[in-house]
């Protein structure tokens, strides 16, 4: 169990009822008249909200002009919400600088690549670095954290909103001075960035640090090894940022904790989260399904790796959406059961609190057609109700909040340079997505029902039979020694295609691919061989290829080879390779793409050699997701239906905290409903022989 200390937010101070989950939305009072407010806190009870999150784009009505400040409101907002029970996630409310300040200090503004400063009118146009800015933020941190210090509403401080949502890549002057101050600081001196940088390549050597910019348009390729730099110098650039804002909200409130939305989802890969983690006290996590066949295990996936970025301790859900979002090309509803099952599929990997973007449905601006709780039709709703639903669901699932999701025997390695560096230009193909092949290999997992953490470099792999690493492309040297540790220890290791080629600096390890894992893998590739885009390659085991094949080499007597391509290039050379050496675990090569359906079969070969196999009963393999929390002295079984059809299991045991109850041995499990079953730590619901 983690301390409630860290979780104070899972209990309003004032309130006496036992630690339950969190519950509720993003609040924006401040776009409804007064008599709404009322209607909103006796619906909020109705719902069983716990927590809203106030404040977040307020600034022009708190601070309507540089020396004007207008508290009036919030407080009467954060007074009515603590009378009805109801604790207050409050944000600093920086987000979105005023129209004052954007037009007193234009140098706040961010500057795109291609030279065009951004203006204001939508939301979060400031530079990151901005010192103008930042002392304007810090200012009003200052005045929120001093008013409501002692407002028994508040349980947790909301660092601005989403940070680098849409400004995490900064080209202005500000930018460029802190991209050297940055630069400094990691190669010390000119001759170890000349070195890091290679820049005798076409030359770009630097004589001084003024000479530096950042990776703006260019007649050609930037360098790359600036462009790798330039994306750490802005992830660390918005962390320090946070850190300013967290400093003065810890000086002023040392006992509130301090979390800021992280956006662990596709299209945010600009931010290194798990390097931020640790700068909070608690992480919490916006995420939107994208509709499409990966849809619910994308939403897995993030919050598998969400809950590895909490270093595995309950984590806060701080945003996903009822139904509709209003970004998407075509905003899908959810359909029935979808609200409650997205929400209970974070819970089961460790989110211990639930909340919408947002509370009540806008009637103007960008996000009118973005859903809510209450949505425009009002209370008398489908979407109402299953949100009223939600709020008694959770209440059911009160006994499994502080447990902690239990390691699963598999992991999955996801690394932001390895994200940042093969999506860059200048590579062997430009069509190879990283996280698309992460979320394969993911859904290779769930498609054998077989439970796997998303971990990142940094983890300690040693608890674990087997590890896939996909396009592991950036391995230093003391990360090939970790992985050749792994493997000697008996740990099995499978990776694909591009992995292992570039150190830390994105230079090649020479001597022929994959570099740094070539001695591990017992296997040498002179030259990749990438496909065009509407090109596949056949492979032995009946089995399709895109993307990328490799000319590859054995060159340890202790490889096999358990595909070979049929067609193509490489025909009769090895597609699949594993080396199993005589004191230790495996290590396996793929060398191309072959998408989730293909790798399912592939792993589900690799997971038996590492002896790892599914808990859940074969019928539902697939078609379940099983997640486990336990607190020690028991374990909470999450079975989530993932498809529209009812699933059956024959002899099922254990106590129904919600959904479905095991009856006459058995459990059906409804389309798209999720089942809590409790038993105890260490055992399992699925009775023997099944
Ligand atoms: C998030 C943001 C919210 C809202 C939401 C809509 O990115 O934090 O303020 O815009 O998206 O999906």
């Amino acid at each position: 169990m983690t301390p409630a200390s860290e979780r104070r937010w899972l209990r309003p101070p004032s309130d006496d009822r036992p630690a339950s989950f969190a519950y509720g939305a993003d609040y924006n009072p401040e776009q409804w008249p007064r008599e709404v407010w009322k209607e909103d806190v006796r619906l909020m009870r109705e719902a069983g909200v716990t927590v809203v999150s106030v404040a977040i784009f307020s600034w022009a009505r708190l601070q309507p002009a540089e020396d004007r400040w207008d508290f009036a409101w919030l407080d009467e907002v954060l007074d009515l919400l603590h009378d009805s029970g109801i604790a207050v996630d409050l944000a600093t409310a920086t987000a979105s600088p005023p129209p004052w300040l954007t037009t007193l200090h234009p140098e706040i503004l961010p500057v795109t690549r291609t030279g065009e400063t951004l203006s204001q009118g939508a939301r979060q146009h400031w530079r990151p670095t901005s010192p103008v800015f930042r002392a304007y933020a810090l200012r009003l941190v200052e005045a929120m954290a001093t008013r409501y210090a002692d407002h028994p509403a508040l349980v947790a401080w909301h660092i601005s909103n989403e940070l680098g949502c849409h400004n995490i890549y900064d080209y202005s002057d500000d930018a460029a001075q802190a991209f050297r101050d940055w630069l400094r600081t990691r190669y010390g001196t000119l001759d170890e960035l000349n070195r890091a940088w290679a820049t005798s390549f076409w030359s770009q050597y630097y004589g001084q640090w003024e000479q530096i910019q950042p990776p703006r348009l260019a007649a050609s390729h930037a360098n790359p090894t600036q462009q790798l730099d330039f994306k750490r110098f802005s992830s660390d650039a918005l962390k320090d940022y946070l850190r300013a804002e967290r400093d003065v909200l810890r000086r002023i409130t040392p006992d509130v904790p301090v979390t800021t939305n992280f956006m662990v989802m596709g299209e945010t890969k600009g931010m290194n989260y798990p390097d931020w983690a640790d700068e909070i006290d608690f992480v919490s996590n916006d995420h939107y399904a994208h509709p499409g066949p990966q849809r619910l295990d994308e939403l897995s996936f993030s919050a598998a790796l969400t809950h590895s970025i909490a270093h595995g301790r309950p984590w806060f859900l701080m945003e996903h959406s009822t139904s509709a979002v209003n970004w998407q090309t075509v905003n899908v509803a959810k359909t029935e059961g979808e609200l409650a099952r997205d929400s209970l599929v974070h819970v089961a990997h460790g989110a211990d609190a639930v909340c919408f973007f947002q509370w009540r449905q806008s009637a103007a601006g960008a996000e009118k057609y973005h859903s809510a709780m209450v949505p425009h039709a009002g209370p008398d709703s489908e979407v109402f109700r299953a949100v009223t639903a939600l709020g008694r669901t959770l209440r059911e699932l009160t006994p499994v909040t502080g447990s902690v999701r239990e390691p699963a025997r598999a992991a999955l390695v996801y690394d932001w340079d390895s994200w940042w560096a093969v999506e860059r230009d200048s590579q062997p193909t430009s069509l190879l997505r990283y996280r698309q092949e992460a979320l394969d290999w993911y859904s290779a997992f769930l498609a054998l029902g077989v439970r796997v953490d998303v971990v990142t470099t940094a983890a300690d792999l040693t608890g674990y039979d087997f590890v896939a690493a996909p396009v592991l492309h950036v391995v230093p040297k003391d990360l090939a020694d970790r992985l050749d540790a792994y493997v000697r220890g008996g740990g099995h290791l499978a990776t694909t295609y591009y992995s292992g080629v570039v150190d830390e600096n994105d230079h090649v390890h020479l001597g022929g691919y994959p570099g740094a894992l070539r001695d591990l893998l017992g296997i040498r590739i002179e030259e990749f061989g990438p496909l065009l885009e509407d090109a596949d390659v056949r492979l032995d085991n009946g089995l399709t290829g895109t993307l990328w094949t490799d000319r590859i080499e054995v060159t340890d007597p202790e490889v096999t080879v358990l595909a070979r391509y049929e067609t193509g290039d490489q025909a009769g050379r090895p597609a699949l390779t594993r080396r199993v050496p005589a004191d230790g675990g495996s290590a396996s090569y793929l060398s191309t793409r072959l998408g989730s359906q293909g790798l399912t079969g592939v792993l589900e070969t690799l997971l038996s050699g590492a002896g790892v196999a599914s808990e859940l009963p074969a019928g539902a393999r697939g078609r379940v997701e099983a997640t486990v929390r336990t607190d020690g002295t028991h374990a909470y079984w999450f079975l989530v239906n993932r498809t529209d059809e009812p699933v059956e299991f024959d002899a099922v045991d254990g106590e129904a905290l919600t959904g479905p109850a095991p009856a006459g041995g058995g459990l059906v499990l409804p389309p798209r409903e999720v089942a809590v079953l409790r038993v105890e730590a260490g055992a399992t619901p699925f009775l023997p022989g099944v």
